[in-house]
């Protein structure tokens, strides 16, 4: 292994690699592409869709699996269309948009800042790596306290952000376009500071129920998963005799038409979610918000990504449902961004729920004999952003010891979508069959490859590009001593091992199971 060089990229670099990457091994094709594509929606092939599958179980399986008191519910898309009254997202689900007359092009004002704040972040991050290179023992907050360069761009960064908060929760337009201007924040397209008016922008897509096509079948595509969730919490809670605390978890498609959809699968108009509710005692929500930030950021680390790969981000404008929320943000190629959100949702949705719908939605506790709404903390990632983490983070360029190069998905082997590939070093002499032998005793565990075309150099390659952590090879010694090469990705190493060993090894290399100990 410590022959083996990543080469360095930047992180444009490393994103062009991972889109191209997706679409040639059959990870993510562009959705209708014979049709020259649908902006910022996306289909995911064969390869792809395992690895999603994978990731999805893996949450799942941590959340419901792991934890008595969660249950998992699989909720209908479409909803009655009251429910959205009632979770405030008709009347303020929007993003505040901004045209420039010039490009005609259309941005989301709080980006536009958001971005402008980002460049003056990396100035400061560039001087501190600056003087962390050049002092031993350097002291961060000390430099950053201390340096004057430092100290005022974060000063700039604390004013701009003060401001856009205090004009985000007015709701005044105004002044966030008055920011845009006063930042002289330009249109890249056509470097002009020519907007227009910043107006809100509902991001919820409609359409008609039945044949009747008039505003009482307006129905919507659920913009989260979340609210499926909500209106079945008293069916769950009763038929599951659930206590609280308790959570509800469910994964899905959601939708919301974006303004700026791009960074491909970064943001998308049709999505996944993986999203639990925790149902707790008022009064208990913050303590159940700071242990849900510590199992999530847990489970993110689990992966075994390098640790500055994440950082949490308190939210600077809370949702209309919440009183307290973060997000748990990951460096992607493109930089940090919110990867997870968790919200504390205090009782907004069950009490809205309970008055437009007349239904009670209360819990009785047993233990205080008391009845009450309880309060939620919600946990909510983007099964499609962890999929870029992922492939971000495992898709390598090595250069190996004898000066050639590999490209490499090191996927971490539990999250693979094909564990092993069983590869016979010729097409004759009976290899095929016998390695056919040992794919058909694999494949009722794993999803194994069988593949005899090519030199085998040239399949192993094949193999590590889609990220296979395991290659079974078999040759002639196979059919004198039923031993078999097994060859890891990672490293590249071959061992030769009897093919009875074969189950228990591979089991013990790519288990979720002793994954997923290491979560509890
Ligand atoms: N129920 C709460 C909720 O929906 P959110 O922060 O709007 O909160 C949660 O979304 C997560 O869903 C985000 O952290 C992100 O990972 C994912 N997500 C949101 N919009 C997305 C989009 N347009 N494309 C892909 N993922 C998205």
């Amino acid at each position: 292994m410590s022959n083996i060089q990543v080469k360095k990229v930047s992180g444009e670099e490393q994103f062009k690699n991972v889109i191209s990457h997706a679409k040639e091994y059959g990870f993510i094709f562009q959705s209708s592409e014979i049709y020259d594509g649908l902006s910022a929606v996306y289909d995911y092939g064969q390869m792809g869709a395992e690895l999603k599958k994978n990731i999805r179980d893996y949450w799942w399986k941590s959340m419901v699996q792991l934890h008595e008191n969660i249950v998992g519910i699989d909720a209908a898309i479409f909803m009655h269309p009251t429910t959205w009254k009632a979770s405030g997202h008709v009347d303020a689900f929007n993003d505040p948009l901004i045209d420039n007359k010039d490009s005609k092009k259309r941005y989301r004002a709080d980006v536009l800042i958001e971005e402008y704040v980002a460049k003056i972040e990396v100035k400061i991050q560039k001087e501190v790596e600056k003087a962390k290179a050049r002092f031993e023992n350097f002291d961060e907050t000390m430099f950053r306290s201390t340096n004057p360069r430092v100290m005022e761009n974060q000063k700039k960064i604390d004013e701009i952000n003060t401001r856009f908060k205090t004009a985000l929760n007015d709701n005044n337009l105004e002044e966030v376009k008055q920011i845009i201007l006063d930042l002289e924040i330009v249109c890249p397209i056509s470097g002009t500071r020519n907007w227009t008016d910043v107006r809100q922008f509902n991001l919820m897509f409609s359409t008609q129920l039945g044949s009747v096509t008039d505003d009482s079948n307006t129905i919507y595509l659920r913009p989260e998963t979340a609210q499926g969730i909500f209106v079945n919490f008293l069916n769950v809670q009763k038929t599951g005799r659930m206590k609280i605390p308790f959570g509800i978890a469910q994964t899905g498609k959601a939708f919301r038409n974006e303004i700026v959809a791009r960074q491909f699968i970064f943001r998308m108009r049709e999505f996944e979610q993986m999203e639990m509710q925790f149902f707790v005692k008022p009064g208990t929500e913050m303590e159940w918000y700071e242990q849900w930030k510590t199992k999530r950021i847990n489970w993110h680390r689990s992966l075994g990504f390098p640790e500055g790969k994440y950082r949490f981000h308190d939210h600077l404008k809370l949702a209309h449902y919440a009183n307290a929320a973060c997000d748990i943000e990951f460096e992607f190629p493109f930089g940090f961004k919110e990867l997870e959100g968790i919200h504390s949702r205090t009782d907004f949705d069950l009490k809205n729920h309970m008055e437009f719908s007349g239904k009670k939605m209360q819990y009785f506790d047993p233990e205080d004999n008391e009845n009450y709404i309880p309060y939620v903390v919600e946990t909510s990632i983007g099964l499609d952003r962890m999929f870029l983490a992922v492939m971000s983070m495992a898709l390598n360029e090595e250069v190996l010891e004898d000066g050639s190069s590999r490209v490499v998905m090191n996927i971490p082997a539990f999250l693979a979508p094909y564990k092993v590939a069983v590869l016979p070093l010729m097409k004759k002499d009976g290899l095929p069959e016998k390695a056919r032998e040992i794919l058909n005793r694999l494949k009722l565990d794993h999803n194994c490859l069988y593949e005899e075309k090519d030199a085998i150099g040239k399949r192993y390659r094949r193999m590590d590009a889609i990220g296979v952590p395991y290659c079974i090879t078999v040759d002639h010694q196979t059919l004198e001593d039923n031993t078999v090469t097994i060859r890891d990705r990672d490293t590249m190493q071959q061992v030769r091992v009897h093919i009875d060993q074969l189950p228990a090894m591979v089991n013990e290399k790519v288990s979720m199971s002793a994954q997923l100990g290491k979560l509890m």
